[in-house]
């Protein structure tokens, strides 16, 4: 595996490997990340295959400064605060995602919130300067396997994988070694989603209120799959059609597209299931707001990347009334 002690060569080498849509793996002050280009669909659906991750998370969109992380979200006042005091460090912001905002739908798995955050490890703030554009990484763990803390965790997890990083870039152990907080600003209130390097004591200081729990009664729940913002299609969605009738939406896949004379959209006529991942959220999205009552969906393989793809989607599927587990 491509594992490198970091230089300033090597730096600009992950960087033009990253703006090529391939997967880097950096030191953070936390642990090490698996990333991508965020605003690159079919990169970022490069990090579930990766990791084998069978579930869409929404992913954290890594970059340089408050200003780049102003493009991406809606920075709020009281954002703007907690940016200014942890920032850089391991903080990570949920917020609205801005109308500009170029990060790939894939990485906020369809949410109209982003989790953004400024890291402090200089590796990962030369390397973010370099590549110019945010870039998208969960802890870089196989799934179900724990948080990398030096690069020979990461070299080793991929040591059997269908596919690795790229480049795996070597500054030693991690600081913090714990993943960063998770909070999510929702007006003037604070939910914490994960707790990690800032506590949330010091966040109520600087917030001037206090954080709840995202596991307090009465609040919404913690798993991203089961915020009430977690994107559902206003439409009811049908899954393994091999038709779809006059009055459907068609989200087609491969190259048999079946006849249809309403809205449709085909995530991928090649029938690539990457390709597929990155244009799967952008799809519920655009024939949602065609106002149509039924979306129908052609049979997608469960195989690779098709696992989380079928599960994203019965989750689209699945009856609204009570919120679902993650
Ligand atoms: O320290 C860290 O945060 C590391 C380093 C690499 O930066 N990254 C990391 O990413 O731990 P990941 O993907 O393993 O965890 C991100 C967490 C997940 O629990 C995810 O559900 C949550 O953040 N998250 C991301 N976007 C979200 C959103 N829009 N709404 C709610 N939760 C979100
Ligand atoms: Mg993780």
């Amino acid at each position: 595996m491509n594992v490198v002690t970091v230089t300033d060569r090597a730096i600009v080498q992950a960087a033009d490997l990253l703006r090529a849509g391939k997967l880097v793996a950096f030191p953070t002050e936390t642990v090490y990340g698996l990333g991508a280009d965020a605003t690159n669909g079919i990169a970022a659906a490069k990090i579930f295959q990766a990791k084998g991750r069978p579930r869409f998370n929404p992913m954290i969109a890594h970059v340089a400064d408050v200003a780049a992380a102003g493009r991406l979200v809606v920075m709020t006042e009281l954002a703007r605060r907690l940016a200014e005091a942890f920032w850089p460090g391991p903080l990570t912001l949920v917020l609205k995602r801005s109308e500009t905002c170029a990060v790939a739908d894939l990485v906020s798995a369809g949410l109209p919130t982003l989790a953004v955050r400024v890291p402090s490890h200089p590796v990962a703030r030369d390397l973010l300067q370099a590549v110019d554009s945010p870039v998208a990484a969960p802890s870089a763990n196989r799934s179900g396997r724990i948080s990398p803390t030096r690069a020979e965790h990461v070299a080793e997890q991929y040591a059997d994988a269908d596919l690795a990083p790229a480049m795996i870039l070597d500054a030693g152990a991690t600081d913090v070694g714990l993943e960063s907080t998770v909070v999510l600003v929702d007006g003037d209130e604070l939910v914490l989603l994960r707790p990690g390097g800032v506590t949330s004591d010091e966040i109520a200081e600087v917030a001037g209120c206090s954080v709840s729990r995202a596991s307090d009664p009465g609040n919404r729940p913690s798993a991203p799959g089961m915020l009430k913002s977690h994107y559902a299609p206003r439409a009811k969605v049908r899954l393994n059609a091999e038709s779809a009738s006059g009055d459907e939406a068609f989200i087609m896949f491969g190259p048999d597209e079946p006849d249809h004379d309403g809205s449709h959209v085909n995530i991928s006529p090649a029938g690539d299931l990457r390709e597929a991942a990155a244009n799967l959220f952008a799809a519920l999205h655009d024939l949602d707001a065609q106002n149509v009552s039924c979306i129908a969906v052609s049979p997608i393989p469960e195989t690779g990347l098709g696992e989380a793809i079928n599960d994203r989607l019965r989750r689209a599927a699945a009856p609204r009334v009570t919120p679902r587990q993650d």
